[in-house]
């Protein structure tokens, strides 16, 4: 019989975002720089909404009004760490918090690419092993600067040791501690106050739990997975470098649900787009967080989809158009050289080259309509608030002001745009 999917309903999620991140020469705290768009810390919380996790304890200290500024209305339980005394200490932060759980599971803020299904592995080996605790662990060529696993003869894990307290030979071991693991959560509140300064660093260190455990005779296992999962940002470039990786997975989970990409390493795709099935994305297109394309829609070469763009399905956009805030609806095309923005595109439109949507008047964004059918001629520059009415039709270069809207089937051309007198009846048609 298949195992059921582990479920999270009685674990806390306490995450650790508390350190000043020093090494990323920023004013910004750590967890509020930007992978794919998306501070680092909201990849984890949405790591937690994925696993369902509904107790979620965020750590912070650094600049801790700017994360809780930058993250709000997200369900979490903020736990401010004033001074930082070590992973065990920030822990211990939260431990009164998380009430009655049955177990914790210890995130970083600053290690964004863990997947759902690592932690429904490590939580499968947590119960098939009797509890007590389940680390993530992976193994690199070179683990320098990590805390190091070693393990028995039996290959049994016995202890942690940070780079700073390993012996030569300890500093040989390819196998390193995430820092991210699952405690039966009875035995971590007993095993916190034990833990001691008596260290390099003279903090309290989560890790020395291990040994605690073990000596007290409770299970303890490291479950391996890729490195990538477990990739922390320390500098700025490590989360350059990271960046590709987000791509990749990103990109891929997209193309999975039938997003056809043309070349996934000339397209960007920031954390929290949404694509649907048959789009079609062409090299050199950026789709950023808030922006959503529908079923069909085509975007790129050369797109730039901000928050609020929405392409509604058959849509298309081209080469150096730029939207922001403005639906796109079905099968309408702005396909050349336009920035639309706070507007609404009714269905069938044509935007023609060139055409600007003058939303800013330098004090106040105004909005633009235009309607079903409507025929936007090339370089035509809408001055906002306008509405263009249904079939309407602009001539090339007008330039409709603020307030002087197009009716329905209307048609109006120059500078001010002013309505075409009715076409006299020609020699040609009288014929
Ligand atoms: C820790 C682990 C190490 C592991 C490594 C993985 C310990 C003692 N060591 O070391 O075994 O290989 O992570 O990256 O746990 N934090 C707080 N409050 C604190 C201290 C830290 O919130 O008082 C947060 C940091 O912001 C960071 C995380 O905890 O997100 C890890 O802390 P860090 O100081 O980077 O630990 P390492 O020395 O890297
Ligand atoms: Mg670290």
């Amino acid at each position: 019989m298949p195992r059921s999917e582990p479920t999270f309903d009685a674990t806390a999620a306490v995450v650790l975002a508390a350190g000043q991140g020093k090494r990323m020469r920023s004013a910004l705290p750590k967890v509020l720089h930007a992978l794919a768009g998306a501070p680092l810390l909201e990849w984890v919380l949405d790591l937690c909404a994925e696993l369902g996790l509904g107790h979620v304890h965020a750590v912070i200290g650094h600049g801790a009004d700017a994360v809780r500024a930058a993250l709000p209305d997200r369900g979490v339980d903020w736990v401010v760490q004033t001074e930082q005394r070590g992973t065990g200490h920030a822990v211990d932060q939260a431990r009164p918090r998380w009430g009655d759980v049955e177990r914790v599971l210890v995130l970083y803020g600053d290690v964004p690419l863990l997947s759902a299904d690592a932690v429904r592995a490590l939580a499968a080996a947590h119960e098939a092993g009797g509890g007590g605790i389940s680390l993530l662990s992976a193994v690199l060529p070179d683990a320098t600067g990590y805390g190091r696993i070693l393990r028995d003869e039996r290959d049994a894990v016995v202890a942690i040791v940070e780079e700073r307290d390993a012996t030569p030979a300890q500093r040989r071991i390819r196998e390193f501690n995430s820092g991210i693991g699952l405690f039966d959560a009875a035995l971590l509140a007993e095993l916190l106050p034990q833990l001691s300064t008596d260290n390099e660093q003279g903090e309290l260190y989560l890790t020395d739990t291990i040994g605690l455990a073990i000596a007290a005779g409770r299970p303890v296992r490291a479950v391996v997975v890729e490195p990538e999962q477990v990739l922390g940002v320390n500098s700025p470039a490590d989360l350059a470098a990271m960046q590709r990786l987000a791509q990749a997975r990103i990109q891929g989970r997209w193309i999975e649900r039938g997003v056809r990409i043309s070349d996934p390493s000339l397209t960007y795709i920031e954390h929290g787009a949404e694509l649907a099935a048959d789009v079609v994305v062409h090299p050199f297109s950026l789709i950023r967080r808030g922006a959503r394309v529908a079923a069909g829609a085509e975007v790129g070469p050369f797109s730039h989809l901000r928050e609020g763009a929405d392409l509604a399905e058959g849509s298309a956009v081209g080469n150096f158009v730029e939207i922001k805030k403005t639906r796109l609806g079905k099968g309408s095309k702005a396909k050349h050289l336009s920035y639309l923005g706070d507007g609404d595109i009714g269905a069938g439109a044509n935007i023609g080259a060139g055409t600007i949507f003058a939303n800013y008047d330098g004090r106040a964004k105004h909005p633009t309509h235009v309607g079903d059918g409507a025929f936007i001629g090339s370089g035509t520059v809408l001055v906002a608030p306008v509405r263009i009415g249904d079939r309407a039709m602009t001539g090339a270069g007008a330039v409709v002001t603020r307030g002087h809207d197009v009716p329905d089937d209307g048609v109006v051309v120059g500078v001010p745009a002013r309505p075409l007198p009715p076409r006299p009846t020609t020699l040609a048609e009288d014929a």
